[in-house]
């Protein structure tokens, strides 16, 4: 079965044709066009400006992908495409209806039938694609971006059908969203969590210790917060700022703040994951969403992946998305949950 699917609920206009098969679900093409460069002046995605975007876009993005999947016209990439999986929840409503208008003026002329796709569960998915190998009974997905935070029981019960239970998510920010404001903190523009990290990388002994630790969140079950971090980061600029009678921010205490931080969150976010994961001893773990692109997130993870084997621990994989523009968003991972049947 081929899918064009069509993904425009925040800031990327995308398109994509996914090939579902019996050996798995495949990208044929994809196009994508991101606004980030309009957003980080604001800080933020405006939503405003998001929906005009892909208002602007989506049909430059609709040529590209035809052409660059080798069709000469229209006619036939429809004569090919099974059915359209279109994003019609959650985020933004005006950038949902650009991409729900499109499909509708598709649909009217090539009377293709049509999936409605929630966002959310085209990230848990997301980490399918590509992959010949994936095999699973239960496994815990990790969803981390700038607007979710998310873990979820996703269940095979064999052939197409899954079954997705969210089991926990942030109480207030999201974990992108808390690097984006500490980043800001430090005047780094939106988004933040790649400069962070790349500041953070900077760390090691000939840095100065500024003596400040970043407290781990200790709350229970489902309460959890992010926002609390950049509280932390707040207090931690005003006071070097007052004991050292400067605004100016030294690049060693970037360095180490940005280290700090960034542990600081990553060990609480892990420790949420392995308190869940000791409830359910899924055979499978899966990180998505653009910060499981952050590179110490992954090395924490395989120390304890590590530290879990020498236990024998009973988890079999551990899987991510195959490629960085899985990451984020994309109409790829929309085009694999058109072809999963969730129950
Ligand atoms: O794709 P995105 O905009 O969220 C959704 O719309 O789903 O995620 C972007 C977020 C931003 O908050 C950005 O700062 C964060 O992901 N991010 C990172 C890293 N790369 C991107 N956070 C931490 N470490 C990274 N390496
Ligand atoms: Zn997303």
């Amino acid at each position: 079965m081929k899918v064009l699917a069509i993904e425009t609920s925040c800031d990327d206009t995308s398109l994509a044709i996914v090939e579902h098969r019996e050996d798995g679900v495949f990208c044929v093409v994809m196009r994508s066009v991101s606004q980030i460069d309009i957003h980080r002046q604001y800080g933020g995605v405006v939503p405003e400006l998001a929906s005009r975007s892909h208002l602007h876009d989506i049909m430059i993005v609709y040529h590209d992908l035809m052409v660059s999947a080798g069709y000469d016209d229209v006619m036939m990439l429809m004569d090919d495409i099974d059915c359209i999986a279109v994003t019609v929840t959650p985020w933004l409503p005006g950038s949902l209806i650009v991409g729900r208008t499109f499909w509708q003026m598709l649909s009217c002329r090539y009377s293709k039938p049509y999936i409605p796709i929630n966002h959310l569960h085209g990230h848990v998915l997301s980490f399918l694609l590509d992959k010949t190998s994936v095999s699973f009974g239960q496994c815990l997905v990790l969803s981390i971006s700038g607007w979710h935070s998310d873990l979820s029981l996703l269940i095979s019960h064999g052939g197409i059908k899954h079954h997705v239970d969210r089991l926990w998510s942030t109480q207030d920010d999201a974990i992108g969203e808390v690097f984006d404001k500490v980043s800001r903190l430090l005047w780094w523009p939106y988004p933040g969590g790649v400069w962070i990290w790349q500041q953070a990388a900077r760390y090691d002994e000939t840095i100065e210790d500024y003596g400040y630790i970043f407290k781990r969140t200790v709350l229970d079950g489902c309460q959890y917060s992010f926002s609390w971090f950049k509280s932390q980061a707040h207090q931690f600029i005003t006071h070097y700022r007052q004991t050292h009678q400067t605004e100016t921010l030294s690049e060693s205490f970037i360095i180490y703040l940005a280290y700090q931080f960034q542990e600081a969150v990553l060990d609480s976010l892990l420790a949420k994951m392995r308190e869940i994961y000791d409830v359910y001893q899924t055979d499978a773990i899966a990180i998505v969403g653009w910060v499981s692109a952050n590179f110490r997130l992954r090395e924490k993870i395989s120390t304890w992946i590590d530290l879990k084997s020498e236990q024998q621990w009973v988890m079999s994989s551990i899987y991510f998305p195959e490629q960085f523009l899985y990451c984020t968003d994309n109409a790829a991972m929309i085009g694999v949950v058109a072809g999963v049947e969730l129950i």
